[in-house]
């Protein structure tokens, strides 16, 4: 590969849609400028669990500007899950106000339509319902712990023998492990305008993954795929929580057909504590067992964690420990416990996030135990074998994350000993820990149109991506740049429609990779056709723009698609990762902070360190929010979250972070895919919770196993 220019691949480019953000110019869902739309707001249930048994509409009715208020009483026949709690997923169907039961507090039970939002809002509140509250509703975790089962797709998993593994052990550390409920609160609210025109729905909508999400509305409409249409422009912030189909999606398309006008719903930052997904509560419980000198026999990860009453979802926390350390001895288990709730749903690095925490706090409790540093002992249980997969893996820097970052963060100077670096009153402590995230990428296909009209060539690239702040314009701009040898300025990147080629979207870290290498394959398609024609060689070494003109042409399109190799299927495909941490805790009040981080990542071929670095310092204050302060806390009697705004659901800000070091390592890994690209997304807040609770332990002598670490704790 070879570049041909300054804005190729690699390149720390500034963003190319950065002007349209600031300048208000990027249209986000509810900005499209759709004529005649009117307002739609939902209405949330006051029950955690119960029926309806009446509604009075008349007052919300009677209201001027109000054109329909619907419930399950007049709403439209949605398509209805026919198997019990089937598994949450972006293209599942997602059925609304099909039933007079009520499944957990806030949940959707109406929807008002009305000329205003500001009437919609009002209206909302003046439909009195009534209802039969069951008082046995589940939303305590520790009273409902009977009722753990083992999930349908469950991803239980074991190697060797456990009980023995532990038996051989010199040392064991047996720990649980908790971590908060979370809310994704991207800062762009959910949103959709719905219209239907001649039975065909389009929806802007601000989703990640348009094609499955096609799909989940195709099939709860119970209409053909191509009768849906999915527009996401930009999307400001995901993090897992617009992968799916919400809700009032659905009742927007819905009320829509009612009213015969596009309809507008925007989800309020309170109802985005109960009307989108969530990350659950996890309850980890390790067991660890080593040889004195640091071999581990034994780890075994078990989490109970809960799902809702009426749909399926695990986080896979144990994943990291499966694959992570060479140990011979492995179980992995999971167990859900119905709550009423809403079904918890992926937040980023669904189960690495949270499972690294578990895993990498019981590693440094092992380290201490016997008495090794704590890099030490994962450089000698490292291996280049996923032994739960029995592959190799595509690249593993591993260790080389855990020494160049010992290097950059000071690592020697650390004092091994707790509460014996102090600096007045400050307890000042270490703590490493280490990552990995799988690099799934997916079939992608693209569709690039040249055209010369005189000076240089343009390219229009379209694709079904979507950029969820993440970069994604910029990085598929920068691969057109690099594989059609013109300048960034002159390539058009037109994502987020699904008219345009299927992508598998943006979630799971697979979204560079993806989409990058869909652009790829598009422009390589366009420049061999093109020699083809002129029967050239390959290898021949021609500009686009002669391309064309050799032609007889001024404008050429090709499509083309990527796919994981024979290759990529053999191997093992993750990136790596270290986090170290330095904290700085006060030793009367417990108020603690964080004074400096150091990341290191083997994430393969970065597009744009720019934007990569923007990814993983995201990431870090994601994970350092998982310590500091993030939960989402529930009203015992009741069942509704009592966090409701950014208020009293506090997120880190950038006082918080302190001095950030991001380093990449230098890595291009072809059995990954041809441009040796990774995942970073997830990578970023993998660890970060572990290296921050195992600083504190270094600075403390305090050992805190559950999640955030608020300061009353370390008193
Ligand atoms: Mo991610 S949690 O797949 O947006």
């Amino acid at each position: 590969m070879k570049t041909l220019n300054e804005t190729g691949v690699g390149k720390a480019i500034d963003r190319v849609e950065g002007h349209l953000k600031v300048t208000g110019m990027a249209k986000y869902a509810s900005e499209f400028p759709v004529e005649n739309k009117v307002y739609g707001q939902g209405i949330n249930s006051t029950i955690a669990k119960g029926e309806i048994l009446s509604i009075d509409t008349s007052e919300a009715e009677n209201l001027p500007g109000v054109l329909k208020v619907i419930t399950y009483k007049n709403a439209e026949k949605l398509k209805t899950f026919e198997e019990e709690m089937p598994p949450l997923w972006p293209d599942v169907i997602a059925p609304v106000l099909q039933t007079n039961k009520v499944h957990y507090y806030g949940e959707y039970v109406g929807f008002v339509v009305a000329e205003t939002f500001e009437i919609a809002q009002h209206a909302a509140r003046l439909v009195k319902f009534e209802y039969k509250k069951d008082h046995d509703a589940a939303i305590n975790f520790e009273e409902n712990k009977s009722k753990a089962y083992k999930p349908t797709e469950s991803s239980d998993y074991s190697r060797g023998n456990i009980e023995q593994g532990m038996s051989e052990a010199d040392v064991k550390v047996e720990e649980t492990y908790t971590t908060a409920m979370e809310h994704h609160h991207p800062m762009e609210l959910h949103a959709v305008i719905a219209s239907w025109d001649n039975g065909k729905l389009t929806a802007y909508s601000s989703q990640q993954m348009i094609d499955a999400n096609v799909t989940a509305l195709a099939n709860t409409f119970q209409i053909p795929k191509e009768n849906v249409r999915i527009i996401a422009a930009f999307v400001g912030g995901g993090f897992g929580s617009k992968l799916n189909i919400e809700r009032h999606v659905v009742m927007a398309s819905m009320a829509s057909q009612m009213v015969r006008k596009p309809v507008q719903a925007t989800v309020t930052r309170q109802q985005m504590f109960t009307n989108t997904g969530f990350r659950q509560f996890n309850e980890q419980k390790m067991r660890i067992g080593a040889k004195k000198d640091g071999k581990l026999t034994a780890l075994s990860h078990d989490t109970i964690s809960h799902t809702s009453t009426t749909q399926q979802y695990q986080e896979s926390c144990g994943f990291v420990s499966k694959m992570l350390y060479n140990v011979a001895n492995n179980s992995i288990k999971h167990r859900l416990i119905p709550m009423n709730l809403q079904t918890p749903f992926a937040m980023r690095a669904p189960g690495e996030a949270t499972g690294s925490f578990a895993l990498e706090c019981a590693m440094d409790e092992m380290a201490y135990k016997l008495n090794m540093d704590p890099i030490e002992f994962r450089v000698k249980n490292d291996t280049q074998t996923d032994l739960s997969e029995n592959k190799p893996f595509s690249s593993r820097l591993f260790v080389e994350c855990l020494r160049i970052g010992a290097e950059k963060f000071g690592w020697e100077n650390r004092k091994k000993e707790p509460r014996t670096n102090t600096n007045g009153n400050w307890l000042i402590g270490h703590g490493v820990s280490a990552a990995s995230r799988k690099a799934p990428y997916q079939k992608t296909s693209a569709k690039v149109i040249i055209e010369l009209a005189g000076g240089e060539p343009t390219a229009t690239i379209k694709m079904d991506a979507t950029d969820i702040g993440t970069g994604s314009y910029t990085i598929i701009a920068q691969t057109v740049s690099e594989y059609l040898g013109i300048r960034v300025e002159q390539v058009n990147v037109e994502i987020g429609d699904s008219e345009f080629p299927k992508t598998p979207g943006s979630g799971g870290s697979w979204g560079a990779a993806s989409y990058c290498n869909g652009a790829r394959a598009a422009c390589e398609n366009v420049i061999s056709e093109l020699k083809n024609k002129l029967n050239l060689a390959e290898t021949e070494e021609v500009s686009i723009g002669d391309l064309l003109k050799r032609n007889d042409l001024t404008k050429y399109e090709a499509t083309g698609t990527a796919e994981p190799s024979e290759e990529f299927k053999k191997h093992s495909v993750f990136s790596f990762g270290a986090n170290f941490t330095e904290v700085w805790v006060d030793k009367d009040t417990g108020m603690w902070k964080i004074k400096r981080m150091v990341n290191v990542g083997s994430a393969g071929k970065i597009l744009n360190p720019k934007t990569a670095y923007g990814q993983i310092i995201g990431g870090l204050t994601m994970g350092a929010g998982m310590v500091i302060a993030e939960q989402s806390k529930i009203e015992p009697n009741f069942g509704n979250f009592i966090t409701r705004t950014l208020a009293d659901y506090h997120v880190p800000v950038n006082l918080d972070m302190a001095n950030i070091d991001v380093i990449f390592l230098p890595e291009d890994d072809k059995i990954a895919n041809k441009m040796g690209v990774k995942g970073i997304g997830e990578l970023g807040i993998t660890s970060v919770a572990a290296s921050i609770a195992n600083a504190i332990f270094n600075a403390t002598g305090k050992r805190m196993r559950s999640l955030p670490i608020t300061p009353e704790k370390l008193i």
